[in-house]
């Protein structure tokens, strides 16, 4: 079995010493490649930048990008040949529309940036999938959150979507614990207490290889 994971932050340059980022520590999408390699799987891991070492599994390859286009490329090279996809990366929705050759310098009392869109990478693949692949998405959200999360489901062609509410105490980007909802996409809702994201991982890894042994 082969899973490709994305991870991490991107970050997108400003100028050779600034760039525009998410918060992201990595934490999910690696402890999600050590548990699908525990279980016996392939995993090629595309990292954004992170403070994580390279998971130490013999069953994981890690990939190093820094830009959502970087991400996007070593996704796409992969995707074909995979069986299952996780997209666990805070990919940032935007870039600078022009990265300035030499620092920008400091004038004005203020300034203005303009940003274009960066390519979805969940969505674009999503396009391609397979019947006998499963895609697997996260969405964190402050308000609305299952109707948004599964409007991501239809949109990105996801099998089963990773809802990470803000509002739940102990959840999110700044801790090690996280209370996930899993949303699939014939309706199941499976709602999860809060637990160290080591447990969070088993919890996905075990619904995915569940739906996967039924799948197509
Ligand atoms: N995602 C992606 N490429 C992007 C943006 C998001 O692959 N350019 C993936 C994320 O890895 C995640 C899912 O899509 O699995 C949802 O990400 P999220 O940021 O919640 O969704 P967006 O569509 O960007 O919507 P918004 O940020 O406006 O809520
Ligand atoms: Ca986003």
């Amino acid at each position: 079995m082969r899973v490709l994971i994305t991870a991490g932050p991107t970050y997108e340059p400003l100028d050779p010493v600034r760039f525009i980022g998410n918060h992201s520590t990595g934490k999910m999408g690696y402890a999600l490649a050590e548990t699908f390699a525990a279980a016996g799987a392939e995993v090629h891991l595309i990292s954004g930048p992170t403070s994580l070492p390279d998971p130490s599994h013999p069953g994981i390859r890690t990939q190093r990008v820094q830009t959502a286009d970087e991400m996007y490329a070593a996704a796409e090279a992969l995707a074909s040949a995979a069986d299952i996809w996780v997209f666990a990366a805070a990919v940032a929705d935007y870039k600078p529309a022009h990265v300035a050759e030499n620092k920008i310098k400091k004038a004005g009392d203020t300034l203005t940036l303009e940003l274009v869109k960066n390519i979805d990478i969940a969505a674009t693949l999503g396009k391609t999938k397979r019947p006998e692949q499963f895609s697997v998405g996260f969405a964190l959200e402050t308000e609305n959150e299952r109707a948004h999360a599964l409007s991501k489901l239809q949109r990105k062609n996801f099998d089963l979507v990773v809802l990470n509410s803000l509002r739940d105490a102990g959840a999110g980007f700044r801790h090690d614990t996280n209370k996930i909802t899993l949303l699939e996409a014939d309706g199941r809702v499976t709602i999860f207490e809060l637990k160290p994201k080591s447990e969070v991982a088993r919890d996905i890894v075990h619904t995915v290889l569940a739906r996967l042994s039924h799948h197509a």
